[in-house]
């Protein structure tokens, strides 16, 4: 019966030390002191000893381990309860802690912030800036530019046309040039007029180091009394200094367009005595005033228009335009 006893009470103090939970813990507390545990059945069969010293022997050794089981049970209860409660708390944690990361800040495209400057530039020598729709008409485009149906120079556009209800079939175009604002402008408001439009333009060509099909260009138009070459070359040299720095300079070199009588393509040089070709500009044509609804008699003025892709990828020395174009951070970043 004592060794009963004794077997009893080690492998209920095993169990009690084995439960892994509460809930556990009660199932093995009613396996080793509740009623029907078998220190209970061996408490019933005291009554069958017939041995006095041996039942009380046997009776104190059962009141023992009902002590100790229900004392290391109590035990047990308290640490599963902290354990169970911390477990709780760490599964119900918010994360309150707020990462401040570096900041990273975006900024903008190489070609905007070339067109930007543009802006603040020719703004700094009192010109406003106007805009005009990068769908365009036949007329705004070309035939108000002095270029006519049949004119030969519409072939040095490679012209985008739109087709949509309603357009004359070939007569709606995805603008080649930021030169029909020049005619916009005039229809708009009245002499005097010192406006540069900087804008998207579109060409059927196919994408090279030096080409897109879709790029960018500043268009300059200036209409006012006694306008003259002077004047268009006097402010292309102001704006390259101001521009591209006290260092640089600029030259005239006669050129064609059909808007623009005489014309020229203007140059930059460079600290390092390199030319680089910027872009086209002249007297505006007398037509053109005309379809622009001003009078050349009393008024003239100059243009210009040059591509700001071109100018960017020359001032950073892009080898390749088409890299302006792939949206690759790693490129961007270095502007
Ligand atoms: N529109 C011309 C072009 O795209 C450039 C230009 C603008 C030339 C104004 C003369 C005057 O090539």
């Amino acid at each position: 019966m004592i060794t009963d006893i004794h077997r009893a009470r080690e492998r209920a103090l095993a169990d009690i030390a084995a439960a892994r939970s509460l809930d556990e813990l009660a199932r093995v507390d009613t396996a080793t002191v509740g009623k029907r545990s078998q220190l209970a059945e061996l408490k019933a069969q005291l009554g069958s000893l017939a041995d006095l010293d041996e039942r009380r022997a046997a009776g104190r050794q059962l009141n023992d381990a009902v002590t100790a089981l229900t004392g290391a049970l109590a035990q047990r209860r308290v640490e599963l309860a902290a354990a169970e409660q911390a477990q709780q708390v760490e599964n119900e944690r918010l994360d309150l802690t707020e990462f401040v990361r570096p900041a990273q800040r975006g900024k903008p495209h190489l070609v905007t912030q070339a067109w930007e400057r543009l802006e603040d530039v020719f703004v700094g020598l009192g010109f406003q800036v106007a805009e005009g729709p990068e769908v365009e008409t036949d007329w705004h485009n070309f035939e108000a530019l002095n270029m006519g149906v049949t004119h030969p120079a519409r072939s040095d556009f490679d012209t985008l046309f739109v087709d949509h209800p309603g357009a004359e079939a070939g007569r709606t175009m995805l603008r080649t040039h930021t030169s029909p604002v020049q005619i916009r402008t005039m229809l708009a408001g009245t002499p005097p007029i010192y406006i540069v439009a900087p804008g998207r333009v579109f060409r059927r060509d196919t994408p090279d180091a030096t080409h897109m099909p879709v790029f960018h260009q500043i268009e300059g138009l200036v209409v006012d009394r006694d306008i003259t070459l002077a004047d268009l070359a006097g402010t292309i040299e102001a704006f390259t200094q101001v521009f591209f720095g006290a260092g640089f300079t600029s030259r005239l070199r006669p050129s064609y367009f059909p808007f623009t009588e005489p014309s020229g393509e203007f140059d930059i040089r460079t600290p390092a005595g390199d030319w680089l070709e910027l872009g086209g500009c002249g007297m505006v044509h007398p037509n053109v005033l005309r379809a622009g609804g001003i009078d050349p008699a009393e008024w003239s003025g100059f243009a210009f228009g040059f591509g700001i892709d071109r100018m960017a990828k020359e001032r950073h020395e892009v080898g390749d335009l088409r890299e302006m174009f792939t949206g690759d951070v790693r490129f961007a970043e270095q502007f």
